[in-house]
């Protein structure tokens, strides 16, 4: 089976994070969108809100499964029988990190492969940092988002400043 494995701090999954998990969908046997815990970032959304947001979101497609990781990436490739690593380019200035990223994994596994796909373009411009900095400030994100992930957001930000704002 071709499994991909679409890793990401997904804080939120996006609009554009979707668009790809659609295409990869169409691509692979099966997609496993890995969210990862990434502690260093100090996400805004537990990593359980994010692993139930992102199942939300791709509920309804049939090879597509969600988990959440806190080991190295090559770790939960293997233990996923996966390898494939599937990241996203949105514009040039993405390139210099997953290069590194790619990079970095293929030193500590060889055999994995990383490939890359582009969002169409209405969603190539979607940020989850945009994103969260639109909804904190109470602005609108479901152009971005999607409806569940914005009620999320909306819930989270009002319990941090019970204006809103
Ligand atoms: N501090 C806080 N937030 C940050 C950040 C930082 N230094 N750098 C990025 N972010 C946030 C941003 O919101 C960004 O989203 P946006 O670009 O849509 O606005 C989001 O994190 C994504 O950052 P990015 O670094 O592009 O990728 P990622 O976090 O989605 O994915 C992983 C990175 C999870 C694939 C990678 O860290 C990983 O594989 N981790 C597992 C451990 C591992 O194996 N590490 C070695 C990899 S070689």
């Amino acid at each position: 089976m071709n499994i991909v494995v679409y890793p990401g701090t997904f804080d939120p999954i996006t609009k554009g994070h979707f668009d790809l998990i659609e295409r990869a969908a169409r691509m692979f046997d099966k997609v496993v969108v890995a969210v990862a815990a990434s502690p260093g970032k100090r996400p805004t959304l537990s990593i359980e809100d994010r692993v139930a947001l992102a199942k939300e979101v791709i509920d309804g497609i049939d090879n597509v499964e969600v988990t959440g990781f806190s080991c190295l990436l090559t770790e939960l490739l293997d233990q996923q029988g996966a390898r494939i690593i599937l990241r996203g380019l949105r514009a040039v200035s993405d390139f210099e990190y997953e290069l590194q990223l790619a990079n970095m994994n293929r030193a500590q596994a060889p055999h994995v492969e990383s490939v890359f796909l582009t969002p169409a373009v209405e969603n190539s411009y979607i940020s989850a940092t945009i994103v969260r900095e639109i909804a904190r400030l109470g602005g609108d994100v479901s152009r971005l988002v999607h409806p569940r992930v914005a009620d999320a957001l909306r819930a989270h930000y009002a319990k941090e400043t019970p204006s809103g704002q």
